[in-house]
C-alpha cells in the first residue's frame, strides 16, 4: 500500500452529516445551485438507484453513499461514472464491502478527480474489505469560498486499509509522541487518523518564543505533506551552506545572490527592478521564506519553475488577549507566504512544480490587484496556483458565489 497524504484538504473536522437525507441534498442543491438533472437523489448506492444515476453529466451533485446495502459490483460502478468528473457533495463509505476506491475516473488532462467536498466531505468507516485508496492521491479536494474552508474527513476502522508505512519515521513519532496518549498501536499515526480526523495535522502553538525548527524538520514536513493549523515557529540559526548536497542560499538582494542555488533562505521580493535577475531562480527547488511580486511588468511567473515548496514562518509571536474566550493566547504578526500584488501585465501565475506550502499566515497566498491575471469569475475562484496543492487562498477581486 502506498502512501497517501490527505495534504489537499485545507482543515480536517469532524462529519456533520445529519440523518435527514433530503434536507442535506436539498443544502447542497441550493448552496452550490445544481442542476436537478444531475443530481442523484437517493441516499445510498444499490443495484436499484443505481439506474437513476446522472450518467451523462461532468458535474454531479449527491451524497453518495456505499454501505451495507450496496451490492453493485465496482467494475459497473466503473462504467456508471465514466463521465462524472466533479462530484459536488458527499462521499460515504460507511460498513461496505467495496474493496478498491479505483472507480472514479480521473480528467484525463490533469489526471484529478474533483471533488467539492465542503459540504459533507469524505467518510470511510468500517468497510472491512477496503484495501485500495490509492486514488484519493489524485483527488483535487475543493471547498467554495463561503465555506469557511472546512472539509469534514473521516478514515476509520477499515480492518484491511494498512497505513502503517506512515509510521515508519522516527522523529515523526517523537513529535507526536507526547500529543497522543493512551495508544494501543505502535504507529503513531494509525491513532491519529481516530482522533484527528486526518493524517500528520499538527499543531504547534504555546511554545516558548524561542521555539525552533531547522531546515530538515522542515524538509521532512515537506516529504510528509504536513498541515499545520499553528505554526508558531523560527527558523533555527544555522550557517549551513548546504543541505542534501543542494546549495543552500541566503537571500540579500538578487544582485548578489549566486544563480546556482537550490535552496532559498529568507523573503524574496521580486518588484519591478528584479527583472534581469530572475534566472537565478530557475534552479530554486525550495524556499525557507515568503514570497512577494509586486509592481512588476512581469506577464508570468516561470522563472519559479522548479519551485516546490515554500516554508514559511516569517513572523512573531505575542501574547495577545482573545476578546471572545478572555484568555491570553498567541497572536502571530506573519504575512502570507505568497503575495502577489499589483503587478499590471501579470496573466499567469502558475507555479506548475508547487507541492507543498507551509504558511504561518492563515492565508497562505493573498492576490490583490492583478487586473488581467482571470480571465472569468471561475478561474479566479478555482484558482490555486497548481493542481497538485492547495492552498487557503484569499482573492479579493473573485466574487464568492459560484457553482
Ligand atoms: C427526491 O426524491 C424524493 C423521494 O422520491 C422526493 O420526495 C423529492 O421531491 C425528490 N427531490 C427532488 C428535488 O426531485
Ligand atoms: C458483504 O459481505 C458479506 C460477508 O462476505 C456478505 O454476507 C454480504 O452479503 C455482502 N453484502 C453485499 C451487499 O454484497
Ligand atoms: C462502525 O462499527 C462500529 C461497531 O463495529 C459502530 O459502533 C459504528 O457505529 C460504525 N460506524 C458507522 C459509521 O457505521
Ligand atoms: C470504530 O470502532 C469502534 C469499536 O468498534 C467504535 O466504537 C467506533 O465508533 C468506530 N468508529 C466509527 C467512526 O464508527
Amino acid at each position: 500500500m502506498k502512501l497517501i497524504f490527505f495534504s489537499y484538504i485545507f482543515m480536517f473536522f469532524p462529519l456533520k452529516i445529519s440523518s435527514d437525507f433530503s434536507e442535506d441534498l436539498k443544502t447542497i442543491v441550493s448552496t452550490k445551485d445544481c442542476d436537478w438533472e444531475c443530481t442523484f437523489n437517493y441516499s445510498e448506492v444499490t443495484s436499484k438507484t443505481i439506474e437513476y444515476f446522472p450518467k451523462k453529466c461532468e458535474d454531479v451533485c449527491a451524497i453518495l453513499t456505499f454501505n451495507s446495502n450496496t451490492d453493485v459490483a465496482e467494475s459497473e460502478l466503473k462504467k456508471v461514472f465514466r463521465q462524472m468528473h466533479y462530484l459536488i457533495g458527499g462521499l460515504r463509505f460507511e460498513n461496505s464491502n467495496i474493496t478498491s476506491l479505483s472507480f472514479f475516473t480521473l480528467l484525463k488532462v490533469y489526471d484529478t478527480f474533483n471533488f467539492i467536498c465542503d459540504t459533507f466531505g469524505l467518510s470511510i468507516v468500517n468497510n472491512s474489505f477496503l484495501e485500495d485508496i490509492a486514488i484519493l492521491q489524485n483527488f483535487e479536494f475543493w471547498v467554495t469560498s463561503h465555506s469557511a474552508y472546512e472539509c469534514p474527513f473521516q478514515i476509520s476502522n477499515n480492518t484491511k486499509l494498512d497505513t502503517t508505512d506512515v509510521c515508519t519515521h522516527v522523529r515523526v513519532k517523537d513529535w507526536f509522541g507526547n500529543r497522543i496518549s493512551g495508544n494501543s498501536k505502535d504507529c503513531v499515526f494509525q491513532n491519529l487518523y481516530d482522533v484527528l480526523f486526518g493524517p500528520l495535522f499538527i499543531n504547534l502553538e504555546n511554545l516558548h518564543p524561542d521555539f525552533c525548527l531547522t531546515f530538515e524538520e522542515l524538509l521532512f514536513f515537506y516529504e510528509q505533506r504536513v498541515i499545520f493549523n499553528n505554526i508558531h515557529a523560527k527558523y533555527c540559526p544555522e550557517s549551513k551552506k548546504r543541505i542534501n548536497k543542494q546549495k543552500l542560499c541566503e537571500i540579500r538582494n538578487l544582485y548578489s545572490l549566486d544563480d546556482d542555488c537550490n535552496y532559498l533562505f529568507g523573503d524574496l521580493v521580486i518588484d519591478s527592478f528584479e527583472g534581469r535577475y530572475l534566472y537565478k531562480l530557475f534552479n530554486v527547488n525550495i524556499l525557507f521564506g515568503s514570497l512577494k511580486i509586486q509592481y512588476t511588468k512581469l506577464e508570468g511567473a516561470n522563472f519559479l519553475y522548479n519551485l516546490e515548496y515554500i516554508a514559511s514562518l516569517n513572523g512573531n509571536n505575542r501574547r495577545g488577549y482573545n476578546q471572545f474566550s478572555k484568555v491570553q493566547v498567541q497572536v502571530s504578526d506573519s504575512h502570507p507566504a505568497i503575495l502577489v500584488r499589483s503587478n499590471k501585465y501579470l496573466k499567469q501565475l502558475k507555479l506548475p512544480n508547487l507541492k507543498h506550502v507551509i504558511s504561518r499566515n492563515k492565508d497562505a497566498v493573498v492576490i490583490e490587484d492583478n487586473p488581467v491575471l482571470f480571465s472569468s469569475n471561475m478561474e479566479c475562484l478555482m484558482y490555486r496556483i497548481t493542481y497538485a496543492t492547495n492552498l487557503r487562498v484569499k482573492n479579493e477581486a473573485c466574487v464568492v458565489l459560484f457553482y
